[in-house]
């Protein structure tokens, strides 16, 4: 259908005149038909053009106001509107596509595009599969993915205002990475509000409703008492449906950590962190336990009283507060829930560590400690057996609220820029597999580098300008997408991943967890009902 005539392009803007009776939204994807090529472009923005002078309006809309009838003696000529569009594509006679090399020329009909013709924009070529493409508020049957492999070591970044739909994302990337039978991908989450495993409320799943966590979930939680599988049942229309998922306690033994677990959280001040090293030096393993147990007077003895009675004290009180009194950092040596939780990983499963109600501290602790180990594990594999580490998934790491890492405030101290262990893996991780993917509600804090070097980014509503400017002004492919940003509603993104091939913002809606799940369950129904009667046949003969 066509929608309008371009009247001006210029870079990789085009403005067209709006068709009077066709509506054009904001986010819709269209097409200028050229001789050699054929531009796809996205509406951002629009502008009325008008030949009027100021008298002239102001005496329109006075007569309007006071409800008269109102002629414009020529009106299309001297007044329309206008959509002001970014040119995201060109897609050559031969079918190619390729960034925009040229503009279209003036005069040239606007059309809507088929959706075979969005096929052509080769979307849909990765295997974690977001949502389908949509076109200002419509969604199309057309879907979006990403690849993992390419996408995942390059980290990502997923933010939106608080409801904007990040978690569900989040369930969505995790329920691919298990449904994909070769292991390929493996995934960590810290989840402190129990979202992830069944939902959390009646009204929403978890990954384990889907019938892939049974190979592909690892679930580890203070609810879990032993080491096995766990048995999780439901019902879904009238069946009941059972699943046995691998699972273990979360328990970590005190002597396994080291003084970096601690301060690279970010929560000490210099002199708090040369006390953790003192200890560290000189009673080894046992430096925590010490710090721990012993009298304030007695470390201060031990450590040849180089070290401040108050900061002793600080540092023990943090140190306690984050550990908590909770049962998941014990004294016991029996059991660690690290190596574990690394060979699930190695294995290519999504291992969802749960801990509801834990303190921010303690999240804070729990993620540093798994992500140093899962770094280290894939850095000296690397190094010492490559054929091995070639042959172990490429795993994506989700930091939520990741602007307590990132931001500027945490990263300067004291006047000098710290790394820690997510600017390191953000900086080097790519060499080793090892991806982030960083949620945040306030990337306008995250540090500019850090926004630079999460390479696939999903943007979801952000009305704030502190926030959608941050990321549009170090995002490649962003520019002018503000307005878009502003009124996008919950669950519905822009996503760029150059890495994946994908150098326009594509809008999309991402899919509800939910709606992939109820699928699933409907065919695991259906499938079980056949194989019941199949049986009762059978019996009857
Ligand atoms: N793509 C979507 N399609 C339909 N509903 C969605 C979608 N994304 C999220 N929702 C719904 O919106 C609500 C909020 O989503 P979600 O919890 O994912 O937001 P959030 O950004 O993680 O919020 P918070 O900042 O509070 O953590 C949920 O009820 C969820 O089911
Ligand atoms: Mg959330």
């Amino acid at each position: 259908m066509k929608v309008g005539v371009v009247v001006w392009a210029e870079g990789t803007t085009v403005k067209f005149r709006i068709l009077e009776d066709v509506t054009v939204e904001r986010g819709d994807i269209l097409k200028v038909e050229g001789h050699a090529v054929k531009h796809i472009i996205k509406v951002v923005d629009f502008k009325p053009e008008t030949l009027l002078t100021p008298i002239e309006i102001a005496r329109l809309s006075l007569k309007k106001a006071r409800g008269e009838e109102v002629e414009l003696y020529d009106g299309p000529l001297r007044y329309y509107d206008t959509a002001i569009a970014t040119i995201v594509a060109e897609i050559t006679r031969d079918g190619d596509v390729r960034r925009p090399t040229s503009v279209p020329k003036l005069f040239t009909d606007v059309y809507t595009l088929e959706e075979d013709e969005i096929e052509e924009l080769n979307l849909d070529t990765g295997d974690i599969e977001l949502g389908f493409v949509r076109m200002g508020s419509k969604v199309t049957t057309c879907r979006v993915s990403i690849s993992g492999a390419k996408a995942f070591p390059h980290h990502m970044l997923i933010c939106s205002i608080t409801g904007g739909g990040k978690t569900n994302l989040g369930k969505v990337i995790a329920w691919n990475i298990m449904r994909l039978r070769d292991r390929r991908y493996s995934m960590v989450i810290v989840d402190t509000e129990g979202e992830y495993f069944d939902g959390g409320d009646s009204h929403h799943l978890g990954l384990v409703h889907s019938p892939s966590s049974e190979e592909g979930l690892f679930f580890v939680s203070y609810r879990v008492k032993d080491k096995g599988r766990i048995t999780y049942r439901f019902r879904y229309n009238g069946a009941l449906i059972e699943r046995r998922i691998r699972a273990c306690p979360l328990r970590i033994s005190i002597s396994s950590l080291h003084p970096d677990d601690f301060i690279e959280t970010g929560e000490f001040t210099p002199p708090q962190e040369s006390l953790l090293w003192l200890l560290w030096r000189e009673h080894g393993d046992e430096w925590l336990d010490i710090l721990l147990r012993r009298p304030i007077d007695s470390i201060y003895a031990s450590l040849g009283r180089r070290v401040m009675k108050s900061t002793i004290a600080v540092t023990k009180r943090k140190v306690h507060m984050m550990i908590g009194d909770d049962g998941i950092f014990i004294e016991e040596d029996d059991y660690d829930v690290l190596g574990d939780i690394l060979e699930a990983v190695l294995k290519g499963m999504v291992v969802l560590l749960d801990m509801p109600g834990a303190s921010d501290a303690q999240e804070r602790l729990l993620t540093v400690i798994v992500t140093r180990r899962i770094f280290r594990k894939y850095e000296v594999e690397r190094r010492i057996n490559p054929s091995r580490w070639r042959r172990y998934p490429t795993v994506i790491i989700v930091i939520e609220e990741a602007h307590r890492y990132f931001s500027k405030a945490v990263l300067m101290k004291h006047g000098e820029r710290r790394d820690n262990i997510f600017t390191t893996i953000s900086k080097r991780g790519r060499k080793y597999r090892v991806g982030l993917c960083c949620i945040t509600q306030m990337p306008g804090e995250l540090e500019e580098t850090i926004i630079r070097q999460q390479l696939t980014k999903i943007v979801l509503p952000l009305p704030t300008k502190p926030d959608y400017s941050k990321v549009v002004n170090y995002t490649p492919y962003l520019e002018g997408a503000e307005e878009e940003i502003k009124n996008l509603e919950r669950g519905e993104a822009l996503l760029i991943s150059p890495p994946s091939g994908i150098k326009f913002a594509v809008p999309l809606k991402i899919h509800q967890f939910e709606d992939l799940v109820y699928e699933e369950l409907e065919e695991e129904v259906l499938k079980s009902k056949v194989i019941s009667q199949d049986r009762r046949l059978k019996s009857s003969y």
